[in-house]
C-alpha cells in the first residue's frame, strides 16, 4: 500500500519552543499492518541524520473513527499501560517499547519498537504443517509466560493474549503487544467495589473484549477478570502452536463460547508432547483459582529445560 502523501510530506510542523515529537520528526517508508481503527507504518527518526536511525512501527489512529466507535477509554489504557511498561525501571524485552506519543488535529500517533518479522500467527500459518515444533512452542511459550508474569508485576492484565498480539524482531525474539484491552488491577478491583458499566465500543458492544478462541470462562459469565485470566490464553495460545488448531473451536461464535463454558475439548491421538498436554490440563480450568499460577507453570515439567533467569540467552528459533 502506497503511503498517503499527508504522511510523506506533513504540514504541521513541530510548535515553536516544543520538545514533543511531530510527525515531521520521522520519515514514512511503508504501510505494515491495519487495525479497524488504526493502520502501523514502518518509519524512522529524521535526526540525527545518518543510515542507521532505528526503524520505529507508526501506529496512526484517525480521531474521528476513535470517537465514533467509542474507542477513547482504550486509546487510554494502551497509552497508560504501554507507558508504564516503557519507563525504563519497568522495560522488558518481550514487551514492545513505548518511544513517543503526539496527536495533530486528525490523528493520534503511537511510536513503537518495530518487529520486522510480523506477527507469530501469521508466521505460525506458513511453516511446513502450518504449526511449531515442540521446541520453538517451548521456547516461544516461555517467552510469552515471562512478560506476562512482568505485567501482571506490573498490576497489568493484557487481557487479549493471543498468537496475533506476539510480534517478532529481526532477530527472532518475540515481544507482547496491543494493550487497547488491557486493564490496570487496582482500577479493576475498584470498579468491583463499585460496579459501572463499561461502556463497550461499536462493533465490540454485543460481544467481547477479546478474540473468540482464546476467552475466558469468566469473560463469559461475567466474573471478574485477574492475572490467571491471561493464563488461561496463554495455554490455548500453547495448544494453537502445537497443534495448528484451536482448542475450542466450532462453527460459529455462540458455539465456540458454549464449548468454553463447558470445557469441552480434546487432544487428538498424535498430540506431540504428554508434558504440554498435562500442563494445559491444568490450565484449561474453569475455577481461575484452580489454575497453576505463573510459578508453578515455570516449574512444571514441560519447562525443566529452560532457565526463566535467563532467557536472552536461549537461540531465539528461525521460522522466517
Ligand atoms: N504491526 C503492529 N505493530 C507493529 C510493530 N510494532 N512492528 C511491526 N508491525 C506491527
Amino acid at each position: 500500500m502506497e503511503v498517503p502523501e499527508n504522511l510523506k510530506n506533513p504540514q504541521n510542523a513541530r510548535r515553536e519552543g516544543s520538545n514533543m515529537k511531530c510527525l515531521a520528526d520521522y520519515s514514512v517508508e511503508k504501510e505494515v499492518g491495519e487495525g479497524s481503527f488504526s493502520t502501523v507504518y514502518l518509519a524512522r527518526r529524521k535526526e540525527p541524520k545518518n543510515d542507521e536511525n532505528p526503524e520505529v512501527a507508526l501506529k496512526i489512529c484517525l480521531k474521528r473513527l476513535i470517537l465514533k466507535n467509542k474507542m477513547v477509554p482504550y486509546i487510554h489504557r494502551e497509552k497508560e499501560a504501554l507507558a508504564l511498561i516503557s519507563r525504563e525501571e519497568n522495560a522488558h524485552p518481550g514487551i514492545v517499547t513505548l518511544y513517543a506519543t503526539f496527536q495533530d488535529s486528525e490523528s493520534l500517533y503511537f511510536v513503537l519498537e518495530y518487529a520486522k518479522y510480523g506477527d507469530l500467527c501469521t508466521l505460525m500459518q506458513k511453516q511446513p504443517d502450518s504449526k511449531f515444533n515442540v521446541a520453538d512452542s517451548r521456547y516461544y511459550a516461555a517467552n510469552l509466560l515471562s512478560a506476562l508474569e512482568h505485567i501482571h508485576k506490573l498490576g497489568i492484565i493484557h487481557r487479549d493474549v493471543k498468537a496475533d498480539n506476539l510480534l517478532v524482531k529481526s532477530d527472532g525474539r518475540i515481544m507482547l503487544t496491543d494493550f487497547g484491552s488491557s486493564k490496570f488491577l487496582s482500577d479493576y478491583q475498584k470498579i468491583q467495589e463499585n460496579p459501572v458499566e463499561e461502556e463497550q465500543p461499536t462493533g465490540r458492544r454485543s460481544s467481547f473484549v477479546g478474540t473468540a478462541f482464546f476467552v475466558t470462562p469468566e469473560l463469559l459469565t461475567g466474573s471478574e477478570m485477574s492475572p490467571s485470566s491471561d493464563l488461561w490464553a496463554f495455554s490455548v495460545t500453547l495448544y494453537l502452536f502445537l497443534t495448528g488448531i484451536y482448542p475450542f473451536n466450532d462453527m460459529s461464535e455462540y458455539l465456540v463460547f458454549r464449548r468454553i463454558q463447558d470445557i469441552l475439548y480434546t487432544f487428538s491421538e498424535d498430540f506431540p508432547d504428554e508434558n504440554a498436554k498435562n500442563l494445559i490440563e491444568r490450565l484449561l480450568v474453569k475455577e481461575q483459582k484452580s489454575r497453576l499460577t505463573s510459578q508453578e507453570i515455570k516449574e512444571h515439567k514441560f519447562f525443566e529445560s529452560i532457565d526463566f533467569e535467563h532467557l536472552e540467552q536461549l537461540e531465539p528459533p528461525r521460522i522466517y
